[in-house]
């Protein structure tokens, strides 16, 4: 596979600078807020990008590969920057395609240890422990912490690769695994809550590699696990039975390289179909695969949402009220639990009651004081969360503490009267490609502000 010279670029530094492969379109990251005024229904097309839950596994993979691999539809977020500077440490190269394409190489296979603390910090750093141990016998990395939504555990991840032959210890907050060669087994991902994606996404990468054949029970069935899957079957990986719950893989000694575009964002896409939804206009989310968002678009169409999907993408429009629609997220094809946070906010203008609970993050539910500050009628309960609509938001400043909670946030503030500011936007710059720029597209009056360090 063709590398010209021209293309080699330094790997990004953290906040990502503008000479490095990511972010394109002038993108910026960093502390601040967003400062958005109510300002009616949004409408237009927005354009979604590639999906942050298979870029994260799909970079890690690059340690499996024997030549450079190119991957396409790579979204230009915080997450992507960090791991990008991870697998630097771990001497893997990549080289700017330009727009959203990246080749990653192995110019050092010796690296094993993932120090720089990021991997506490994205907890998708994760995912490089079974490449790493697949390909070079050995990963070193920090322990990843409790976060804002839960607890997360990797259990299932180091208990998977331990039936396949790894040992582990764990020294000053750093686990260390070992494998001669990882071999083939019988693994059940089956946690307390479900199946564990970036465990499906580790034990997955790690087959390709072993010895003989693996065979995932209770794996993951999410689009992304079968994106990764794909991207690893176009390095030359034996896998089957990808969007079920057992996956079975034939252990090869070398990936090759390959070229592949990484699946659009469901999360992203549902994302603005519900700001289409909450503003009560109409959206068209381009690019967006109904079939990935099949839960949730049912849940809109019960809230009285009109909802039209085609080959190139979901449109969503609303006029009359909205009906309430309890929701129980849960494991893929269920409503995901990453969308439970923005359904909330939704559900605070419906005319009636709603509940919303989280199988998967039993505690994500640190949204609900903050939507209760901008008007929302909610209740915490032992299971979730009980709605009582409609409110007539109005704005306030409101701090978010992760990702899909600040989404929620935004889809709130969207609808509400006056000025809302949101602060900690960093948790949505790690997840969301020029958010506040594509809602502008659609009409939203929202801007970055620079908030002063206290
Ligand atoms: C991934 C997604 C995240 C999404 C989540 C659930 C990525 C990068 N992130 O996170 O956006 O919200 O799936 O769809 O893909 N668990 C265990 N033991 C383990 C691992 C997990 O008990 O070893 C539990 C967790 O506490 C949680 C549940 O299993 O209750 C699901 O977690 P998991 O699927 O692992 O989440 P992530 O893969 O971290």
């Amino acid at each position: 596979m063709e590398m010209p010279d021209e293309l080699r670029l330094p790997m990004p530094d953290v906040p990502a600078t503008s000479s490095s492969p990511l972010p394109r379109r002038g993108c910026s990251y960093g502390a601040g807020a967003f400062e958005i005024v109510g300002a009616g229904p949004l409408f237009g097309e927005v354009t979604i990008g590639g999906g942050k839950n298979a870029a994260l596994p799909i970079l890690a993979a690059a340690i499996l590969a024997s030549e450079p691999v190119w991957i396409r539809n790579i979204p230009a977020l915080a997450d992507v920057a960090m791991l990008l500077k991870v697998l630097n440490e771990l001497g893997i190269a990549a080289y700017s395609g330009g727009d959203g394409t990246l080749c990653l190489e192995t110019r050092d296979s010796r690296p094993v240890t993932a120090s720089s603390g990021l991997i506490r910090k994205m907890r998708a750093g994760v995912c490089v422990l079974g490449p790493l141990l697949a390909r070079r016998g050995r990963a070193e990395i920090p322990l990843p912490g409790g976060c804002a939504i839960g607890d997360r555990p990797i259990d299932l991840h180091l208990s998977g690769l331990q039936r396949m032959g790894a040992t582990f210890f764990s020294r000053n907050g750093v686990v260390v695994a070992e494998a001669r060669r990882l071999r083939g087994a019988v693994v059940s991902l089956r946690g307390p809550r479900g199946t564990s994606v970036t465990g499906t996404a580790n034990l997955l990468m790690a087959a390709t590699l072993a010895e003989g054949t693996t065979t995932l029970l209770h794996a993951a069935k999410e689009p992304e696990i079968v994106d990764l899957g794909r991207f690893l079957i176009a390095m030359g990986a034996k896998i089957e039975g990808l969007g079920s719950s057992t996956l079975r893989v034939r252990g090869g000694k070398r990936l090759a390289g390959c070229d592949y575009a990484i699946l659009p964002d469901r999360i992203e896409a549902a994302t603005f179909l519900l700001a289409g939804a909450i503003t009560r206009g109409r959206v068209r989310a381009v690019g967006a695969r109904s079939l990935h968002l099949t839960a949730i678009l049912e849940n809109l169409t019960k809230a009285g949402v009109s909802c039209e999907a085609d080959d190139r993408g979901v449109t969503v429009g609303t006029s009359g009220p909205l009906r309430p629609v309890s929701v129980a997220a849960a494991p893929y094809p269920e409503v995901p639990t990453d969308i439970q946070a923005m359904w909330t906010a939704l559900m605070s203008l419906s005319s009636g009651k709603s509940l919303v609970r989280d199988r998967v993050f039993p505690d994500r539910f640190g949204h609900v004081s903050e939507l209760r500050r901008l008007g929302a009628n909610i209740t915490r309960t032992k299971r979730g969360a009980s709605i009582h609509g409609p409110a007539r938001l109005s704005g306030a400043e409101v701090v978010t503490t992760d990702l899909r909670a600040g989404a929620a946030l935004v889809l709130a503030g969207l609808a509400a009267e006056g000025r809302t500011r949101i602060l900690g936007i960093e948790q949505l710059d790690r997840g969301y490609e020029l958010l506040d720029e594509k809602l502008a597209i659609l009409g939203a009056s929202i801007r970055r502000v620079s908030v002063a360090p206290f």
